[in-house]
């Protein structure tokens, strides 16, 4: 077992995980923190994505002791005192949404690239979003839902 110490959500935490567990992990079952979601376990799905360190980051791939000293913002993080943030609300508007499961890191990814960027273009919101998986909706409301937030 490992202590760390790590901020989320703007919040300190001093944990102590075992070497093996993953940030994803550690996000759900340490600290209930649930909206991150794992898809595939391996990288390939995006449904994990948090920012670390201001940077999107596959969760389930990063390990917890790797997250000591560094600032994780979840999905949770986001949420207004309402519960929803501009990027879901658009993604609500545009039927982007359907069982929800990949939706947190659709949110994390476009929160991410805006932080880069007010005035993303087709290409920069492509790239984004890249690697990011959903089996319901399918893209076209996604990426209406996002074009419609940048405008
Ligand atoms: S659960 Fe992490 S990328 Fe799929
Ligand atoms: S809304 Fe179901 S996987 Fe994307």
């Amino acid at each position: 077992m490992q202590e760390i110490n790590i901020t989320v959500n703007s919040k300190e935490y001093t944990l102590t995980v075992p070497p093996y567990m993953s940030l994803l992990e550690m996000l759900r079952e340490k600290l209930n923190l649930t909206g991150s979601k794992e898809g595939c376990g391996n990288g390939e799905c995006g449904a994990c994505t948090v920012l670390f360190d201001g940077e999107p980051v596959r969760s389930c791939l990063v390990l917890a002791v790797e997250a000591d000293k560094s600032e994780v913002t979840t999905i949770e993080g986001l949420s207004n005192p309402d519960g929803t943030n501009p990027i879901q609300e658009a993604f609500i508007a545009e039927d982007a949404v359907q069982c929800g499961y990949c939706t947190p890191g659709f949110v994390m990814a476009v929160q991410a690239l805006l932080n880069r960027t007010s005035e993303p273009t087709d290409e920069d919101i492509k790239e984004a979003l890249g690697g990011h998986l959903c089996r319901c909706t399918g893209y076209e409301a996604i990426y209406r839902a996002i074009k419609k937030l940048v405008k």
